[in-house]
């Protein structure tokens, strides 16, 4: 069976990004391939964090994907630092990874101006890490959002440079992408993300969303209620494409560009869509919150499993390498 992996940040309450930008799309995947999701821990900790608040966060985040419908029979959900091959793999392709393509990464130049007190060895190496995280599992296929396209195909080249180098032991991870695979924030600008408080979140109550939605930027340039707009300028219409059914998506593009429709009749579709869909996501996670011993049951068994096969593919890269046996 083809394997897949992927991973996300605890970040506690995840966001519509990503959950219409990946998560949808791992639930989908897991009936025809062996899936590994994973909670990043050491990826989080190259940015300034709570140490004491930092469990709870991986803990919530985990509980955000069970909500969403992972099912942990049919998938594996760990958590990356209980399986230390993640970073033992990590140091091996730093000795094969050249700075230059690590210091070109975009998310890395954004990081790097988000957090000018603390530009960090770890920052930098984040792209090597998520490459050890894929292979060590030698998986062929990573379900992410747009903005990881770039870090897979680091991922490639690392597997490339290791097996030239040393033996062909490892794939070239393929992308798959979601039909949302970019959704940008309320403000319209920027890459949705809980950093620029730009955010809706998956829990958030229905008023809360509706206040966000209501004051999202919509097309700029569609200023009174009879222009006509251009959905493709519009986050809102991005949105719908990801939430409403797709016998509305025509008629929604047809009713902009005509000025049939307005921004706030517009806006009040997605929101009835959105939360048909949030609903029982938010009914799901308050039923897992008097379930603390479960999650962590399905942490438990998600890192064991992991860990076989993380521990059979270092014993092959240490063989490979002529490491001291
Ligand atoms: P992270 O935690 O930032 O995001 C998790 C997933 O959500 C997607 N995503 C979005 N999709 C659409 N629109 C958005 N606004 C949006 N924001 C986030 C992301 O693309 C991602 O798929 N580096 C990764 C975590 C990681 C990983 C890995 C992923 C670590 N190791 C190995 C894949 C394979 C990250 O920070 O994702």
């Amino acid at each position: 069976m083809n394997k897949i992996f992927s991973g996300i940040q605890p970040t506690g309450e995840i966001h519509i990004g990503n959950y219409v930008g990946a998560i949808r799309n791992w639930i989908g995947l897991v009936d025809d391939y062996d899936c590994i999701y994973s909670v990043v821990d050491y990826h989080a900790i190259t940015v300034d964090y709570e140490a004491d608040q930092f469990q709870e966060r991986v803990l919530e985040t985990a509980l955000n994907l069970l909500a969403c419908g992972l099912d942990p029979q049919k998938c594996r959900i760990m958590v990356q630092s209980q399986v230390p091959e993640h970073t033992e793999l990590a140091w091996v392709f730093n000795c094969v990874t050249p700075i230059g393509e690590v210091e070109r990464m975009t998310q890395f130049k954004e990081k790097s101006k988000q957090h000018r007190a603390n530009i960090n060895m770890g920052l930098m190496d984040y792209p090597v890490l998520q490459a050890a995280d894929i292979l060590v599992y030698k998986a062929g296929f990573v379900p992410v959002g747009e903005d990881q396209v770039q870090h897979v195909e680091l991922t490639r080249e690392i597997a490339r440079k290791f097996n030239s180098r040393f033996q062909p032991i490892f794939p070239e991870p393929q992308v798959i992408l979601s039909c949302a695979a970019k959704i940008l924030g309320v403000d319209g600008k920027s890459k949705m993300s809980k950093t620029l408080n730009n955010y809706i979140g998956l829990l958030e109550a229905e008023e809360s969303i509706w206040e966000k939605l209501r004051t999202a930027v919509t097309d700029v340039k569609r200023v009174r209620r009879k222009d006509p707009g251009c959905p493709e300028d519009c986050n809102i219409f991005t949105m719908h494409t990801a939430f409403s059914p797709d016998t509305m998506i025509p008629e929604l593009d047809k009713g902009c560009r005509r000025a049939d429709i307005g921004c706030v009749d517009c806006k009040k579709k997605l929101f009835e869509n959105m939360t048909a869909e949030l609903g029982p996501i938010r009914e799901r996670a308050s039923a897992l919150r008097s379930q603390p011993d479960y999650i962590r049951d399905v942490l438990k068994s998600g890192a064991e499993s992991c860990r076989d096969e993380a521990q059979q593919t270092m014993e092959e890269v240490r063989s490979v390498l002529g490491l001291y046996r």
